[in-house]
């Protein structure tokens, strides 16, 4: 089967689909927002480190897995460590998958619907009201039918892409949307650093403030590594094994964390610059996508179109990562069952998608199993995978280099498509080492605290 394999066309196609794969809501939504909670830019240096120390190491850890085997996870697992328990890693990559795309669907389905609001015009009567549009959202997002509708299409169009494959499919569309985003973010950028005040924005993003960092924040910025680098569930080893062996696996690492850190930067500089010219309020949280920028946008000239574009370039950064989600799912059913793709991408998308209308209802739309689990299903499948079965996988991961595969094994396929490398044994070792010793602390401290009520942390 391997030899038919499909392959990326070319270096910068496999940069752009790695790093469409990294740059999500996550570096758009989340990173800006808990930057300005969490201190500025004193979050941003924690979270620089933890990127150049953890997510480097697992970035190349996954890509090296994954082009060594040329399989997906299950496979690449089972034929490094054969006969082992192993495997289950994969697995679990697989099952984080099906997790993570439930509820990020529902989260596209509700950007796709924002742009359809922005068009037509639907922000205005939100004009420096934020409450208002708060209703809006809770409004449209407790509704049963429009979200779970919209969210079907953000999903159709997720399985269309992964139905044409890795070439015609997800590096074609990767390398389309990837240079609009960043076009998109740069324009929006220079609007917002040009408004009177936007510069009273920046401050705010890059001054550091160390006494809003604290040590749960430190945590926050690990995990936000893991996610925003989508590590942890085999994304990048899938990715990886659709490579040849000329390519230097460390420079395409370098190239997919700089365009990562870029993008949230550049996010976080068209949003708070906005805000500040508009005296919203910067610490809308979790709010400000949703709340505080519809009653921001149409304050300007020409607001509906720069809401649009905006929820525009959101819809492709949350397009390109969920396809790298949905193709860990189906390279498994190809890889390991022997699927067409079309089969596998149809079957399992579907499922996905019927997961997500749970996640979708239980946000008020008539499905409540906030009594089961405690939390809202959607809060639920966020929490399972950020808190838990990302930072496992990662931790995982690290230690099947350390223990099973070995370092030196490692090195071997990594030198491979490098001209020199002054990588030591030494250095690797240590550094695999203190990527497993910081997430493991932060996984023991995370069950401590819920299991026992211990808190290690904070
Ligand atoms: N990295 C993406 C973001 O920042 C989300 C994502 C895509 C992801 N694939 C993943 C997260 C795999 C974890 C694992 O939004």
């Amino acid at each position: 089967m391997s030899n038919q394999r499909e392959q990326w066309g070319s270096k910068l196609g496999f940069i752009l689909a790695a790093s469409g794969s990294a740059v999500g809501i996550g570096n758009i939504w989340k990173y800006p927002h808990m930057a300005g909670q969490n201190g500025g830019a004193a979050f941003t240096m924690v979270y620089l480190v933890c990127i150049l120390v953890v997510g480097l190491s697992i970035v190349i850890a996954e890509f090296v897995i994954g082009r060594k085997t040329q399989l997906s996870p299950v496979g690449a697992f089972e034929t490094l460590a054969p006969k082992s328990s192993w495997k289950w890693l994969g697995f679990l990559g697989v099952a984080s998958a099906f997790v993570i795309l439930s509820f990020y669907g529902v989260v596209g389905g509700w950007i796709l619907k924002y742009i359809f609001i922005s068009l037509s015009g639907g922000f205005h009567s939100l004009a420096n009201n934020p409450d208002a549009a708060e209703k809006l959202f809770g409004g449209f997002v407790s509704l049963t039918w429009s979200p779970v509708f919209f969210q079907i299409i953000f999903m159709v169009i997720c399985i269309y892409v992964i139905v044409n494959g890795v070439k015609e499919g997800i590096e074609r569309w990767s390398k389309i949307m990837m240079p609009l985003i960043i076009v998109l973010l740069i324009v929006l950028a220079i609007r917002g650093l040009t408004l009177p005040n936007g510069v009273e924005g920046l401050k705010f993003l890059f001054q550091p403030k160390f006494e809003d960092l604290t040590a749960s924040s430190v945590v926050l910025a690990l995990g936000h590594s893991f996610f925003t680098l989508s590590l942890g569930m085999g994304t990048m080893i899938t990715y990886g094994s659709y490579l040849d062996r000329k390519q230097n696996l460390l420079s395409s690492a370098l190239w997919v964390i700089a365009l990562d850190t870029a993008i949230a930067m550049l996010a976080g500089i068209a949003i708070f610059t906005t805000v500040f010219a508009l005296n919203a309020d910067p610490a809308g949280g979790a709010g400000l996508i949703f709340f505080i920028l519809p009653s921001v946008f149409p304050q300007l000239v020409g607001g509906a179109i720069w809401g649009t574009l905006f929820f525009i370039l959101l819809f492709m950064a949350a397009l390109t990562s969920a396809i790298s989600i949905l193709e860990v799912v189906t390279a498994y059913f190809i890889d390991q069952k022997g699927w067409s793709r079309k089969k596998a991408t149809i079957q399992f998308g579907a499922v996905i998608t019927i997961v997500g209308v749970f996640c979708s209802l239980s946000m008020g739309g008539g499905i409540n199993l906030t009594e089961f689990f405690g939390i809202s299903f959607f809060d639920f499948m966020d929490y399972l995978s950020s808190k838990y079965m990302l930072p496992i996988g990662g931790l995982l991961t690290a230690l099947f280099i350390l223990k099973k595969w070995g370092v030196n094994n490692f090195m071997d396929e990594l030198k491979k498509g490098m001209d020199k490398s002054k990588l030591s044994k030494e250095l690797i070792t240590v550094l695999f080492g203190i990527a497993a010793a910081v997430v493991g602390f932060i996984i023991i401290s995370e069950i401590l605290e819920v299991v026992f009520g211990i808190t290690l942390i904070q």
